[in-house]
């Protein structure tokens, strides 16, 4: 089989993504809202599994991070000391030609001319600053006092509940405040199926530190992070460090590194890590005229803290598992010929169902009893689906589709019926591989519970 090009691959992840459930566009009956998508049900699990699983090793396996949860909806007083309201815009231009709104940077060059991407066309408008934030009104009058912003990122309700959190955890430096939520940003070009919405999630962590602790740290928060995308199997060798030079940077910040991924469309940004410095602090305790001072009690002097901040998007990372995870082989149907199968190689970890259970024939009440047993005994420890219908090959098949790592197959011999030895037992196959093995129903809860985990 000819190996698709990276348009097409991505053209048959999208569609997948609809076929099976995982990613729908939003809206989608009347005409769909752009930068928008909504979730099905595989989805949803996929994406709680991959933040279930950042919350964890982020915050419960550590003695350092506390969480927290903060609002949508954003005081403007927070986004103006933040330097959202001045400065988080893009420059944007228009195509005379075919009219179609453009980030400037996204011209290209062809023979020292800048040229639109869409018609070729190269008669533009001036370029004008536009502010990627959602406004809206909080209350009936739609007024100037009456402004809110929908957060553009997660980071800042911890910056501003810093000081309650401190007082209420008494944790010591270095400490985090971890957070995942929606984050909005009216991106002028909303591209790249879920890569570059409009509504999204974040993952963020605020690590406050010494200044003298800042660049360590930074490097530190890099390597956990690798370590992190390699858990939920995204390969080494597509994982790629930017360290952004001094001119892109922020200017209050002292460095500053981006994890990409290769996506079939190429190598983008999956996370930010950043030194932050006491920027944000600094600029919250003057707006306020709070203080958001740490006393450290060693040298007895009151300092701002030092922030590292290891940021990164929910969706970019779903994404990069199921660009990751989709394959296309060769597997057996029921008459032992080859078949091209689409499988997607998940983590077991991350995949949405983890076992799929199939009585061998839907007309045989025992076995139908019987592997409806399996499902009422696995079902406190993970997500099962039970499957009744069609071939045992098209039922591996549908299953192999959504990622799912193991079927569990209850046959006659788990009857007893044809070998007394065998009584009890069921064949368990690994979608990967597609070995299998010949299990005791009773070690199945925790075999699995060992591989998925
Ligand atoms: N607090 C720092 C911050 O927000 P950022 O680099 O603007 O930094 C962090 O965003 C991460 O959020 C990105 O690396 C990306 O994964 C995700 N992200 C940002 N904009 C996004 C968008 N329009 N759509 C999807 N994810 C986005």
């Amino acid at each position: 089989m000819s190996k698709p090009t990276d348009t097409q691959r991505m053209e048959k992840i999208v569609s997948l993504c609809k076929r099976r459930g995982f990613i729908f566009q939003s809206s989608e009956i009347y005409g769909g809202l752009n930068g928008a998508w909504d979730y099905g049900p595989l989805g949803v699990e996929l994406k709680r599994n991959l933040k279930n699983y950042w919350w964890r090793l982020m915050v419960h396996d550590r003695d350092d991070v506390v969480g927290m949860d903060g609002a949508i909806l954003t005081h403007p007083a927070v986004l103006k000391a933040s330097g959202h309201v001045e400065g988080f815009s893009d420059p944007m231009i228009d195509c005379r030609t075919c009219k179609a709104h453009l980030r400037a940077d996204q011209l290209v060059e062809k023979k020292g001319v800048k040229q639109c991407p869409n018609c070729g066309g190269r008669d533009f408008t001036e370029a004008r600053q536009f502010n990627l934030m959602f406004q809206t009104h909080v209350g009936a009058a739609a007024e100037e006092s009456s402004i809110a912003y929908l957060r553009p990122e997660t980071a800042q309700s911890i910056f501003v509940q810093f000081k309650n959190v401190l007082d209420v955890s008494r944790k010591k430096l270095p400490f985090g405040i971890a957070q995942i939520g929606k984050a909005f940003r009216n991106e002028i070009n909303p591209r790249n199926f879920t890569f570059r919405s409009r509504e999204f999630e974040q993952m963020e962590l605020e690590y406050f530190c010494r200044p003298e602790q800042g660049m360590g740290l930074l490097e530190y928060w890099k390597e956990e992070r690798l370590k992190f995308y390699e858990n939920i199997g995204l390969e080494r060798a597509k994982l790629h460090v930017l360290n952004v030079p001094d001119a892109e940077r922020a200017f209050y910040s002292k460095g500053t590194y981006d994890i990409e991924y290769d996506f079939p469309f190429g190598r983008q940004e999956l996370e930010g890590v950043a030194y932050r410095t006491d920027y944000d602090l600094s600029q919250h305790q003057k707006a306020s005229g709070k203080s958001l001072e740490y006393f450290d009690e060693e040298t007895k002097e009151k300092i701002i803290p030092h922030v590292v901040e290891p940021s990164a998007g929910v969706d970019r990372t779903v994404l990069a598992m199921i660009c990751e995870a989709y394959a296309e082989d060769q597997a057996p149907n029921d008459k032992g010929e080859m078949e091209s199968r689409i499988v997607l190689r998940l983590h077991p970890r991350m995949a949405p169902m983890k076992c799929a259970i199939f009585p061998l024939l839907k007309n045989k009440e025992p076995l139908v009893a019987k592997a409806k047993e399996i499902v009422a005994l696995l079902r406190p420890h993970m997500t099962v689906f039970y499957d009744e219908s069609g071939a045992i090959g098209r039922r591996y098949r549908r299953q192999d589709e959504i990622g799912t790592p193991f079927g569990v197959t209850v046959d006659f011999e788990t009857l007893g019926e044809r070998d007394p030895a065998l009584r009890e037992t069921v064949t368990l196959r690994d979608r990967d591989s597609m070995k299998q093995e010949r299990v005791a129903i009773q070690d199945l809860p925790s075999i699995l519970q060992e591989r998925i985990r």
